[in-house]
């Protein structure tokens, strides 16, 4: 470690990278790349706070650190703790962390209903994804499900609290993007819920992005609801001129009609640029946008399936890939 620049050394599955002190054990994995990262459903780099709600990036400390090597007792959180020098992390080697991994996601279905083939979040949706990798053909549990009415709460929001799996994101998106929050999560236990409690409404200029932040299909935009399955659309990087916002974002099309607008995402499924719910909700003429070519989504997703980017040169199709 050199004294100008110190930089801690930490292995994940077998792989080395420096970070600088301070570092999260998650975030030095996504430095590495590849299959290394762990999932995360509640963490979300541009909010403060994010994280430690989910469990799903859990992984195995096999050794402390250079000055004291003795594993850590328990799985941690990966998002919430910070790397220390010489410490060696196994997340997809630890097979304590698999069996974890599965527990977690047989949490979080165990209130969540069997809705993908109609619900919107299909096919970018974390918790399907999980559910693929991680989950059991049988449930275990055997007493009523809570269930929740789907509850306009807003001009273009939906929620859809069966499918909320209380990660918190879009309360940090109201807290910290917007002037006002005006939802929380309401009571506690297994009794807490998204809520805008006294009628209120989400209905200020940046609120259309819980809709992107929120890892499932738990809200949802009214403009494009049921209008198509994700993978038959396809997503062009586009951008306009606004007052509000950076104007860039993805538009979704079918044919030459723009179906849904979103921000844009990166492989974790993080935006960092946050749009104004002007370009999101009312720019849905293609004189409203300068498409500028097909978007790449990193993430593997049966999106990528359709193959609309082909004459893009640096596409290889994940499906194609070994
Ligand atoms: S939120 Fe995800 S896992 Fe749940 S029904 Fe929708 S697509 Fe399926
Ligand atoms: S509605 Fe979505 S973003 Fe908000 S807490 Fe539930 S899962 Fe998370
Ligand atoms: S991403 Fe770490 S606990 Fe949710």
């Amino acid at each position: 470690m050199s004294e100008t620049n110190p930089k801690f050394t930490v292995t994940i599955d077998g792989q080395s990278v420096q970070v600088d002190p301070g570092t999260t054990i998650l975030n030095a994995a996504r430095m590495i790349g590849g299959d290394v990262p762990p999932p995360a459903m509640c963490y979300y780099s541009s909010l403060k706070g994010s994280g430690g709600k989910c469990r799903t990036c859990l992984v195995e400390v096999s050794k402390g650190s250079e000055k004291d090597p003795r594993p850590m007792p328990k799985l941690v959180a990966s998002c919430s703790t910070t790397v220390m020098d010489g410490m060696e992390v196994k997340n997809k080697s630890s097979e304590k962390v698999i069996d974890a991994r599965a527990g977690v996601v047989e949490m979080l279905l165990i209130n969540h209903p069997l809705d993908c083939p109609v619900c919107d979040q299909a096919g970018e949706c974390h918790l399907q994804d999980l559910a693929y990798e991680h989950g059991k053909s049988n449930t275990r549990y055997e007493f009523e499900r809570r269930t929740f009415d789907k509850v306009d709460i807003g001009e273009y929001i939906k929620l859809h609290m069966t499918r909320c799996i209380l990660c918190y994101r879009c309360v940090y998106v109201a807290n910290q993007l917007t002037e006002q929050r005006e939802h929380g999560v309401l009571k506690r236990g297994d009794a807490a819920e998204i809520g805008t409690y006294i009628e209120k409404s989400l209905k200020n200029e940046f609120i259309g992005n819980v809709i992107d932040v929120c890892p499932v299909g738990a809200l949802t935009d009214k403009t494009f609801r049921f209008r198509s399955r994700v993978w038959y659309t396809k997503p062009m990087d586009a951008h306009r001129e606004c007052k509000c916002c950076s104007g860039k974002a993805v538009v979704w099309m079918i044919g030459d009609e723009i179906a849904r607008v979103t921000a844009r995402k990166d492989q974790y499924g993080e935006v960092k640029e946050f749009i104004c719910n002007e370009c999101r909700f009312e720019k849905k003429g293609k004189a409203d946008w300068t498409i500028e070519g097909p978007r790449h989504i990193d993430r593997s997703s049966v999106i990528s399936a359709n193959h609309y980017e082909v004459d893009a040169p640096e596409h290889t199709p994940l499906l194609n890939k070994a």
